[in-house]
């Protein structure tokens, strides 16, 4: 069975999709197979991803057909052995369809019985959530094994709403038991900023060990990558935003007590450079 991890917070922009997209980068060049299943009605990650526009059925069609498997609405990408269940706009009224007890008697536990089909061939299932705390973040988490956190260094309001988040996952625990926080990881971090230090600090009083000892450097490569539609890895190797991801791709396989299955550096750089 693959391992699930939900990249969540519901404060918005704070580098949930750039997580969830160059951390399949990350997990795909150590040899993983990855799925990432966009849950954002906005569809950035799906934007990022996909290569081109495509009828296949969406996450939202997923949880509201019964028929549908997850193997069915799985599509390819622009990174090899990176697949996709894509978002669109649709996926904004989910809630609304959701809240039909006789149709949906478990309405957050939509997405869980669909990802825990032992068909499902991938080593990571990646989940990249809204900024909300609603239905459809809660079937992100319920389907999920595992929770990264991201964290913004540069405001002084990232805590802001982080109690709301944990009593979700306690909810979420009742139908997921398994439910952790992998870690709390902190993005758009710049060192030499007094703000970006102190919010660093007290991010790491409040939540300790669970804090990733990788942080993700504030980098215009990072905007770039995004504008261009491809991994920060893909579009710059050398910048310090793809070494903070790959750095990060270690350390969550650490944390799993998981072994690379291929060695990346240079080697991977020149098969890379064949696919492409
Ligand atoms: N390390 C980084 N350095 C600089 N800019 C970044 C970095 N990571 C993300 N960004 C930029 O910050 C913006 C928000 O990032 P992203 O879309 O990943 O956040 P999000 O949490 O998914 O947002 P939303 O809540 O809207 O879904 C994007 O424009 C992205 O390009
Ligand atoms: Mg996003």
């Amino acid at each position: 069975m693959p391992e699930k991890i939900a990249i969540t917070m519901q404060k918005g922009g704070v580098g949930k999709t750039s997580t969830t997209v160059n951390l399949a980068d990350a997990l795909r060049r150590f040899g993983f197979r990855v799925l990432v299943v966009d849950l954002d009605p906005q569809a950035n990650a799906t934007r990022i991803l996909q290569m081109n526009r495509s009828d296949a059925p969406t996450s939202t069609d997923l949880m509201l057909n019964a028929d549908l498997s997850a193997q069915d609405t799985v599509t390819a990408t622009k990174i090899p052995d990176v697949s996709l269940i894509g978002a669109n706009i649709k996926l904004a009224s989910i809630d609304n369809a959701l809240r039909n007890p006789e149709r949906y008697p478990q309405p957050i536990q939509q997405l869980q019985r669909k990802l825990d089909a032992p068909d499902l061939a991938f080593d990571f299932v990646l989940l990249d959530t809204p900024p909300s705390l609603s239905i459809l973040t809660m079937n992100g988490l319920a389907a999920s094994d595992h929770l990264i956190v991201p964290m913004e260094s540069g405001s002084q309001f990232s805590f802001e709403g982080i109690e709301d988040l944990m009593d979700i996952i306690t909810v979420v625990q009742t139908v997921r038991q398994k439910l952790n926080i992998l870690g709390v990881l902190v993005t758009k971090h710049d060192r030499r900023q007094n703000v970006c230090r102190a919010v660093f600090s007290s991010i790491q009083d409040r939540f300790g060990k669970e804090v990733f000892t990788t942080t993700i450097t504030a980098s215009t490569a990072a905007r770039k990558a995004e504008f261009s539609g491809e991994s920060v890895i893909q579009h710059d190797r050398k910048s310090k935003a793809a070494k903070d991801y790959m750095e990060l791709g270690k350390e969550i396989l650490g944390r799993l007590e998981m072994n690379p299955k291929k060695q990346t550096g240079e080697t991977t750089a020149v098969i890379t450079t064949h696919q492409a």
